[in-house]
């Protein structure tokens, strides 16, 4: 799929992954930015870099695109490794943030730069530019200049003149975080089904889990420089290594706890309730502290005698299909639980009681946050 340009990266190596980055580290002089990455890219896949601001996810893709040079470990990409190669000869795409298109070009020109940068010309330039506007809706404007236009036509550009290259690998930088809530949603969906079509490996950058969980193959979530997870975006939600990964996607309640021993088995005591049963595993002990993260969408209304928490109702929200309601524990804590909408729902100065819905509770360990059930 991938064309090979310009001396760039050949198509040998089809059999492992596309990209490999294997114990990549980079310092900025005492900062350590990223402390050794090792992240596979399968060809054809769009694999997301997610993390809060400051991990090191640029950073990352900077590197990548060999416009910083790593301190250790290695990039390689179709099986060779391009360490030492210069970033124009690594035929790669690139979508940013900022458009980076050219003001004074016209939309059709800044699309065709690559292009005549490569030695295309006559007929093929007109043709692949034109192929390109097509598939980002922009035929109609090809004459136009950027500053008499959106920025989501300006982020169409930008992805027309990163793809018209057929890169070996797309890079993209945060692309939607300058457009409006409903044009992020209506472009992410665009560049997923372009993405897919073309096969083009990529690595896109954001720290907008839901955009991530919406456009990826794959999710790499890092904290501090380091990978946390990486995974489908379903196993990323649903099975988080860790107490950080579990907060970054989709937020979640927080509860102390400790583990006690419950007749013959083991119990899960929170502050001001009844003990929950857990089922026995070697990983939780009598005495442990602990800390159960509930996603919202994790509990069930039950009678007094099953309940596993209470809340007093501080808001009831109606949201369509679900209700959130924001309660008080009686440990003091806040938190939300969203149910379906039914009539008869606790309301605002209800207490509500709540079980847990079976294998939703995920627990973890107090010191580290590390994953224990
Ligand atoms: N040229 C530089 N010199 C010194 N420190 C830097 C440099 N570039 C980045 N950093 C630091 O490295 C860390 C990672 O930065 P990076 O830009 O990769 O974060 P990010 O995950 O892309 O964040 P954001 O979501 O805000 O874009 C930050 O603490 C940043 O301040
Ligand atoms: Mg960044």
């Amino acid at each position: 799929m991938a064309t090979s340009v310009d001396g760039g990266i050949s198509a040998a190596g089809a059999q492992g992954p596309h990209v490999r980055i294997s114990g990549l580290t980079k310092r900025f002089e005492a900062f350590q930015a990223l402390g050794g990455i090792d992240l596979d890219i399968a060809r054809g896949e769009l694999m997301t870099l997610l993390g809060p601001s400051g991990c090191g996810k640029t950073t990352l893709l900077r590197t990548v695109a060999g416009f910083l040079r790593h301190d250790g470990g290695s990039i390689s990409v179709g099986g060779r490794v391009i360490d030492d190669l210069a970033p124009h000869k690594r035929n790669f795409g690139m979508v940013f943030q900022s458009y980076a298109i050219f003001p004074h070009l016209s939309v059709k020109d800044n699309v065709a730069y690559g292009l005549k940068a490569r030695g295309v010309g006559g007929k093929e330039l007109t043709s692949r530019v034109m192929e390109a506007l097509a598939s980002v809706k922009l035929e109609a404007l090809a004459e136009r200049f950027p500053d008499a236009m959106s920025g989501g036509q300006k982020q169409r550009v930008g992805l027309a003149r990163a793809m018209v290259i057929k890169p070996e690998l797309l890079l993209m930088d945060e692309p939607l975080s300058n457009l409006d809530a409903k044009l992020r949603i209506e472009m992410r969906q665009e560049i997923r089904l372009m993405q897919k079509q073309l096969g083009i490996t990529t690595l896109y950058v954001t720290h907008d889990q839901e955009e991530a969980m919406a456009i990826s193959d794959r999710v790499a979530v890092m904290d501090r420089g380091t990978l946390q997870q990486v995974a489908a975006p379903e196993a990323i939600y649903d099975n988080p290594v860790n107490a950080f990964v579990t907060d970054f996607i989709g937020g979640c309640n927080w509860f102390d706890g400790q583990i006690i021993a419950l007749g013959a088995g083991l119990g899960l005591a929170l502050a001001g309730e009844a003990p929950v049963p857990l089922a026995a595993t070697s990983r939780l002990t009598p005495g442990q502290m602990v800390r159960l993260a509930m996603r919202t969408e994790d509990f069930t209304l039950v009678g007094g005698p099953d309940c596993a928490i209470s809340g007093t109702v501080l808001i009831r929200s109606y949201l369509g299909q679900r209700t959130r309601l924001r309660l008080r524990h009686a440990a003091g804590s806040e938190f939300d639980v969203d149910l379906p909408s039914a009539p008869g729902l606790p309301g605002e100065g209800d207490v509500a009681h709540l079980g847990f819905l079976p294998g939703r509770t995920r627990l973890f360990a107090a010191d580290d946050g590390r994953r224990l059930v």
